[in-house]
């Protein structure tokens, strides 16, 4: 499939405090038309930056912006107000003016882009029942919930039929069930209209549900990227370790720990239909060993699923030989899965490590909303459009 969006050795550096920082280092990013691209990190990694690129809400210092094979870096003026129409953008705060209504809030974006008055109702009429929303066309914003303000913006970033959706943590500042409703309606978006859409999350659950593609963000720089099942399912950087962990959870109660027999603690996983019954009685049968298993889970990644099993492979028998057969079966299994790796048996190390990650995490999500100025940069209406809507 051809690409939609291709970022081509992306750098954006901010001058702040009189201090250069390098938000984003060299990223190369392709999106296919139609699929639906993630972005994932701790706070500060780059990712609204990045994000930001694709419609030349950041200009890249260095590097090309190339959007359905045209190089669009340099546009300006009335060039890159017509991009910027056709890419619409979901925020996490919703950005939606208060004292308007539903209706009047989504006309500033058809008044942006030129859509005569008389298109303007029906349109967003059409919008509306798009998003399940029809019967608060003359509410205000105050008197909706979170999740159907996240409606309204999205009905507002659809407004100009757009190709490209992107969405800088839409679900963040929405419960549970709320962030279902909305990533059901956005895949029900991608699938119906074919709009390809580029997802900043933090959180894990709305990665694995609905990315078909996914890159890890650290300090600028994309540390990994590829089909969410083979980067979640085979994580090789830290970050995506911990956001993994995170998720499957593995953890083994500490009081549990000087109670294990001797032995290595290996953490196997295995994507899809991999089962790891027959594996372990398979292995601790041919290699006279005992596998303990600690601690065992299943995720799913939209129909495919993980699963991680933490097992203690230990000799049955003392010595030279006992230490090479652990080690011949320990090989057998990490040849049968997907990934795997030893953990310390001190095992605080390394479940130590993922729950720091967990509660930087946590921080980020205490995190105040995007600046208020956001609230025009995505739709691309001015100030005279607003006087002009209200009058
Ligand atoms: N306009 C700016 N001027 C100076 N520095 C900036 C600017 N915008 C972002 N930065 C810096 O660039 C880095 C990346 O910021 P960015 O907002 O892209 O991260 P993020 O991954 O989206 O974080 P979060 O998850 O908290 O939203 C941070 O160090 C940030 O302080
Ligand atoms: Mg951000």
């Amino acid at each position: 499939m051809a690409d939609i969006i291709t970022l081509d050795d992306v750098s954006v550096v901010f001058e702040h405090g009189g201090r250069l920082v390098e938000a984003v280092s060299h990223a190369n990013v392709h999106v296919e038309e139609g699929e639906i691209f993630g972005i994932v990190g701790f706070s500060g990694a780059g990712k609204s930056t990045l994000v930001r690129t694709i419609n030349l809400l950041e200009r890249p210092t260095s590097g090309r912006v190339v959007i359905d094979g045209r190089d669009v870096t340099t546009l300006r003026g009335a060039a890159l107000r017509e991009l910027r129409s056709g890419i619409g953008f979901v925020f996490q705060s919703f950005n939606l003016i208060d004292n308007v209504t539903v209706a009047q809030n989504i006309a500033f974006a058809l008044k942006a882009a030129h859509v005569p008055k008389a298109q303007r109702r029906p349109r967003i009429e059409e919008l509306l029942r798009l998003v399940g929303l029809e019967e608060k066309i003359d509410s205000y914003p105050s008197q909706l919930s979170g999740g159907q303000k996240q409606r309204v913006s999205i009905a507002r970033a659809l407004a100009n039929h757009p190709r490209i959706l992107l969405c800088d943590e839409a679900t963040s500042a929405l419960d549970l069930e709320t962030t279902e409703e909305i990533l059901a309606l956005l895949k029900r978006i991608n699938a119906e209209l074919g709009v390809t859409i580029v997802f900043i999350t933090h959180q894990f659950d709305v990665a694995k549900a609905i990315f078909d593609h996914v890159a890890v963000m650290e300090h600028g720089v994309i540390v990994e990227q590829g089909t969410t099942i083979d980067v979640f399912g085979s994580p090789r950087h830290e970050t995506t370790r911990a956001l993994v962990e995170r998720y499957l959870g593995v953890a083994i109660p500490r009081q549990l720990v000087p109670q294990l027999p001797s032995g290595r603690l290996i953490e196997l996983r295995y994507k899809d239909e991999g089962a790891f019954e027959p594996l372990i009685s398979d292995v601790s049968r041919r290699f006279e060993v005992s596998i303990n298993v600690l601690h065992g889970n299943v995720g799913y990644f939209g129909t495919q699923a993980i699963g991680t099993l933490i097992v203690l492979v230990s000799a049955r028998q003392e010595g030279q030989r006992g230490a090479f057969v652990v080690q011949a079966a320990i090989d057998e299994l990490s040849s049968r899965v997907a990934d795997a790796r030893e953990l310390s048996v001190a095992l605080n190390d390394d479940i130590g490590a993922s729950v720091d990650a967990i509660f930087v995490d946590d921080a980020y999500d205490a995190k105040p909303p995007a600046a208020a100025s956001d609230a025009y940069d995505g739709v691309a209406y001015d100030g005279d459009a607003h006087k002009e809507v209200l009058a």
